[in-house]
């Protein structure tokens, strides 16, 4: 695949970074923000490899690939998608980073609703191996197959995610997995400390090896199945935002930019936590590239 033409719509902590992927992998890039402060910002981040416009639709002007990557909000980013759709050369791709809102319904203001998809992409972008494609009711073979390709020419991996439903599958999965560890803590059975020692001490490594279905096939399926007999009904089924979230937030505990939420965040322990993170992806996402 040649350079593509591809509009960043958003200069946040996503479109920053949605930026560097598509530069480093040698396309075109203009990113659009609403702060023209915003859009210097991220050109000089990336040594003005980027082009800047003042407008979303001259971004889009002639864009192969449009990424939305604005607020998460319905009415803006579907007014968004409905202003630069013109813009965009015939066959050109819109596609939306959002991460929960229905692909459907954003495509609701648009005159050709086949040419959107999801394309959510994972944070930091530039070390994550690989982005959901959302399919909405409306999404083309033809769009989805072209967003594959630009995937590809990214060295990125894919999801398919068939149904455009709440949360798509990585969300889903980690809440899943959130509501029962908060249930677990709220019960007093264990501590959020030793829940995130078991998390990254068993779970994390081995799903990094061999995902989930994989070491279902190798804990062996009648194994799997006893133990689902006793456990399956013992797990949390809470509908409600869980309760220990409601009350630290309302503590004003919301987390490591507040200073405080499971843990008290001093900025060393911030720093420290940012490079373990860039040390680990990186180390996945070089391992993930070995993978049969
Ligand atoms: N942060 C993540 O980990 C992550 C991961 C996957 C997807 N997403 C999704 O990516 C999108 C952007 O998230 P982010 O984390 O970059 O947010 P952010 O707050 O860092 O950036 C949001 C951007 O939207 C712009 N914006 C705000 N209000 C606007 C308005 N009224 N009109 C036009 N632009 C406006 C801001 O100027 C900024 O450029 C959201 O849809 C979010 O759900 C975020």
């Amino acid at each position: 695949m040649g350079p593509l033409r591809v509009a960043v719509l958003g200069g946040g902590t996503m479109g920053r970074e949605i930026a560097r992927v598509f530069v480093t992998a040698g396309h075109e890039v203009t990113v659009w923000s609403r702060s023209p402060e915003t859009v210097a910002a991220v050109r000089a981040d990336l040594d003005g490899a980027v082009a800047g416009a003042d407008s979303a639709a001259d971004a889009a002007n002639g864009a192969d690939l449009v990424v939305e990557t604005i607020v998460e909000d319905l009415g803006l980013k579907t007014a968004l998608l409905a202003e630069v759709e013109p813009c965009l050369a015939a066959d050109g791709v819109l596609t939306t980073n959002t991460s929960s809102l229905s692909i459907t319904r954003l495509a609701r203001g648009l005159r050709n609703p086949s040419r959107l998809l999801g394309m959510h992409w994972f944070h930091p972008a530039s070390h994550m191996p690989l982005v959901e494609l959302v399919l909405g009711a409306d999404t083309a073979p033809d769009t989805l197959e072209r967003a594959e390709r630009v995937c590809a020419s990214l060295g990125k991996s894919t999801v398919l995610v068939r149904e455009d439903i709440p949360g798509f599958v990585v969300n889903r999965l980690q809440y899943a997995l959130m509501r029962e560890a908060l249930a677990l803590v709220a019960a007093g059975v264990v501590s959020a400390e030793d829940i995130d020692l078991a998390v990254s001490g068993t779970l994390g490594p081995r799903w990094c090896a061999s995902g989930l279905f994989e070491l279902m096939d190798l804990a062996g399926l009648n194994t799997v199945r006893r133990v689902s007999k006793v456990i399956m009904p013992a797990l949390s089924t809470d509908a409600e935002v869980p309760e220990l979230i409601e009350q630290l937030c309302a503590e004003g505990r919301r987390g490591a930019t507040s200073g405080s939420g499971f843990y008290a965040w001093a900025a060393d322990r911030l720093t420290r936590a940012g490079h373990a993170r860039t040390a680990f992806l990186t180390l996945a996402r070089d391992l993930a590239r070995d993978r049969p």
